[in-house]
């Protein structure tokens, strides 16, 4: 049971520290480790903030997820607008792992080495138009692998998506994805379900049951690795107790799979959250509220988890 780690509230705000380090065995580092905030000049990295959240999970005993290796947001303008031919980015790319999974080979559980390369189907789907697909074609996923596995030989390497978490084109065209590259005998160990979810539109539990079975028979692992559940404000004890719902249902879906090995929040406690920025009249989406008291998703989710 892990959650994503903002570093700032990590060096500002003594409860989330403390609350973190007391109820999770397992962090994400939220930005620190993505492209653009760990390498943010060709000839820079930035390692401070992804060494302090490295060094808080080690000091807690706690395990760590690398968050992400390869995605198509937060990459810095040098690389986006360098126009690099596909060999230089080729470089750039293999020397970027090297450096960032090198540094902390060993001490990841997991990495998110892919993020998100799938197109919605809402705009046409296949392979996501990105700088890495665009200019290195589709094998830069097959290099990214079997680069981060030459990096660190111990970490679990992981495809990570959102908005495939259930049955559907989507999940669908993961699955392909995952399936061929295993086939062609690719490092990739696992599949990251995201499971950003609207409390509005509550998810089809059978499908994401049906979805990890699928997945998990390809002998691959599944981790639930970004779940928050939104609330459209105002929000109501009604609307806390859905949202309860509907952690607990995404957790026994996990639980009742034995390759499911880990949930990880998007953020534990309400007051520290990206969802108001981003869905501007939504928040409340953690298990955490504001002032650090457990919500009815936290009493939900430990029971689910089979604890108090
Ligand atoms: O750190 C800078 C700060 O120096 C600057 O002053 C400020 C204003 O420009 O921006 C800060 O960076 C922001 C960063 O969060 C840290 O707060 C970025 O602008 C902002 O874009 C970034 O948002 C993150 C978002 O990914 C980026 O797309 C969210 O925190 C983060 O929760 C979110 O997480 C993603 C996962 O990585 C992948 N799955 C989807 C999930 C939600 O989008």
């Amino acid at each position: 049971m892990g959650a994503a780690v903002a570093i700032a509230p990590l060096r500002n705000d003594p409860s989330y520290g403390q609350v973190l380090a007391r109820e999770f065995t397992m962090v994400t580092a939220e930005n620190a480790m993505k492209f653009g905030p760990i390498h943010p000049e060709r000839a820079r990295y930035a390692f401070t903030d992804a060494d302090a959240i490295v060094d808080f999970a080690q000091a807690n005993g706690m395990k760590i997820r690398g968050h992400a290796l390869v995605w198509h947001q937060q990459v810095p303008s040098w690389l986006t607008d360098g126009g690099f031919s596909r060999d230089e980015l080729l470089t750039i790319l293999r020397d970027h792992i090297m450096t960032v999974a090198g540094r902390f080979s060993g001490k990841i559980a997991a990495w998110d080495v892919v993020n998100e390369a799938v197109e919605d189907p809402s705009r046409g789907g296949g392979l996501r138009r990105t700088v890495w697909s665009n200019t290195l074609g589709p094998q830069y996923l097959d290099m990214t692998f079997r680069w981060a596995r030459e990096a660190d030989p111990q970490a679990r390497l992981f495809y990570n998506e959102y908005g495939g978490e259930g049955l559907g084109p989507k999940s669908d065209a993961v699955y392909a994805l995952v399936r061929e590259s295993v086939g062609r005998g690719v490092p990739v160990q696992g599949v990251g379900l995201q499971m950003h979810l609207n409390l509005d539109s509550p998810p089809n539990v059978q499908g994401i049951a049906a979805n990890i079975q699928r997945l998990t028979a390809l002998g691959l692992e599944v981790q639930i690795t970004e779940l928050d559940v939104r609330i459209r404000e105002p929000i109501t004890g009604d609307k806390l107790a859905a949202q309860a719902r509907v952690y607990r249902d995404v957790a026994q879906a996990c639980m009742a799979v034995q390759k499911c090995a880990a949930i990880i929040l998007w953020g534990f406690t309400d007051r520290h959250s990206w969802i108001p920025g981003f869905f501007p009249g939504f928040g409340g989406g953690s298990i955490f509220d504001a002032a650090y008291q457990p919500k009815p998703a936290y009493l939900s989710l430990a029971q689910a988890l089979g604890g108090r």
